[in-house]
């Protein structure tokens, strides 16, 4: 039953796609005519705006640090709002910033620890309190997952959040079925059993969105949490996320007012692409379109090798007078995330795309950095015990986070 609700969004989903529209969906990300993604439309499209130099410039005034790497290469690219975040720290008001992760899987791909890096740098670079929301309820409801094995893997992947280097003091990670309330469980379950039985009733649509979507928009307002902001109803809420995200945020941003809340703003990027090319979102259903924070060298290695789509021409001769095609190599487009050395990354597209430098010499050079990224997560993680798993995720007044 659940198979075919899931197959049905899907087949309508790709029934866009060939109507020759680009779909992005928290469920679906899909490009035009198996094209890239067009980012530009995608602004229009949502109405958010575009993160300009000069609200990178100021980031850095504000801030006194230099912006993060995924702020000068513009793999955080769209916004709503958030430089009325910068007008009210500029007055001395502080925010919040609110993430999240659905646990679907054991472990993370490299695309889901964008939106948490650079959670970490805003963290650390502006000194504000996070909530980190884990959304083991719509798991449950969606996946042929138990709510035990929801709510175990919302713990594993905890472990992965907090190896990105979270500071203890100032943040929060809840997963629903703790956090919402002692009834959310049976609610959760009985929404399900009852979604099976309506599953071709159009209520089934009404507790799909009542369940799922609302959830994750009450993050966006400060009462939710009244250990951390109580007295600070007005206080501002930030969201980075990947624009795949937008939708709930959307909507979220559409009641708040209704309701006498803030509107909450958003930082979004872009996908770090399949390993196959820019079409989509590197996406957990395929493990060889996706690097895993779980993978050995050897996997990595092989991966690359063998699977990341190359922009350089078939022969060595051909590479020589033409050179690569910088638009649609993942190598390349790899490095721009992941290689911070402004100046060795120039000098590679230069070489590359001049036809001096050949794929395999680049792949090489991703295969390191990647690998050492990886490794790098893996000491990380590893020093990550139950018991600081507990610490984080504990009811808890945060006494300094704004300090
Ligand atoms: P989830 O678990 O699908 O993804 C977690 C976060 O990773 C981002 N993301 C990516 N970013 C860059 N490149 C990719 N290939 C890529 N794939 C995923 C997602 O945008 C997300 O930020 N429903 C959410 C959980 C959630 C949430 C939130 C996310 C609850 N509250 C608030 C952001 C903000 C989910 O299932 O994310
Ligand atoms: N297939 C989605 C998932 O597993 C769930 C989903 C599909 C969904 N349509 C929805 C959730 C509408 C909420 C609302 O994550």
């Amino acid at each position: 039953m659940e198979e075919k609700r899931e197959e049905s969004e899907e087949q309508k989903n790709k029934d866009q796609a060939q109507d020759h529209e680009q779909v992005v969906t928290p469920w679906q990300v899909a490009a035009k005519d198996s094209g890239k993604i067009d980012y530009d439309k995608l602004i229009d499209q949502f109405g958010c705006q575009r993160l300009d130099p000069s609200l990178i410039d100021r980031v850095h005034r504000l801030t006194s640090r230099p912006p993060h790497v995924f702020l000068r290469r513009g793999v955080f690219f769209a916004h709503r709002d958030f430089n009325d975040i910068l007008d009210a720290y500029e007055r001395g008001e502080k925010f919040y910033l609110y993430t999240g992760r659905g646990p679907s899987s054991e472990s993370l791909h490299l695309g889901h620890l964008i939106p948490f890096m650079f959670t970490k740098y805003l963290q650390d670079a502006f000194k504000v309190p996070l909530v980190i929301q884990l959304t083991d309820d719509e798991k449950c409801m969606w996946k042929n997952l138990s709510v035990e094995e929801c709510q175990r893997l919302a713990r594993e992947n905890a472990k992965d959040i907090i190896a990105c280097g979270f500071d203890i003091t100032r943040t929060f990670i809840f997963s629903d079925f703790d956090y919402v309330g002692g009834l959310w469980v049976y609610l959760v379950l009985l929404g399900k059993i009852t979604l099976e039985k309506l599953a071709f009733h159009p209520y089934s649509q009404l507790i799909q969105y009542d369940s799922c979507v609302v959830v994750q928009a009450v993050p966006s307002f400060p009462s939710s949490f009244p250990h951390l902001f109580s007295g600070k109803e007005n206080l501002r809420c930030l969201i980075p996320c990947a624009i795949d995200q937008d939708p709930y945020f959307r909507m979220t941003r559409d009641v708040a007012p209704r309701i006498g809340y803030n509107k909450p703003a958003l930082i979004e990027s872009s996908f770090f692409p399949a390993l196959q090319g820019e079409t989509g979102k590197m996406s957990a259903s395929d493990p060889n379109s996706a690097i895993y924070v779980t993978d050995s060298a050897k996997d990595i290695k092989n991966k690359i090798n063998r699977y990341a789509f190359s922009g350089g021409q078939d022969s060595t001769e051909k590479h020589r007078q033409y050179g690569a095609n910088l638009e649609v190599d993942i190598p390349v487009k790899y490095l721009d995330f992941f290689l911070d050395d402004d100046k060795e990354l120039e000098h590679i597209k230069k070489e590359y795309g001049a036809g001096h430098m050949l794929t395999g010499e680049v792949k090489q050079r991703l295969i390191q950095v990647l690998t050492e990224l990886v490794e790098r997560h893996r000491k990380a993680r590893a020093a990550v015990t139950d018991e600081m798993v507990d610490a984080f995720m504990a009811v808890r007044p945060l006494p300094n986070m704004f300090n």
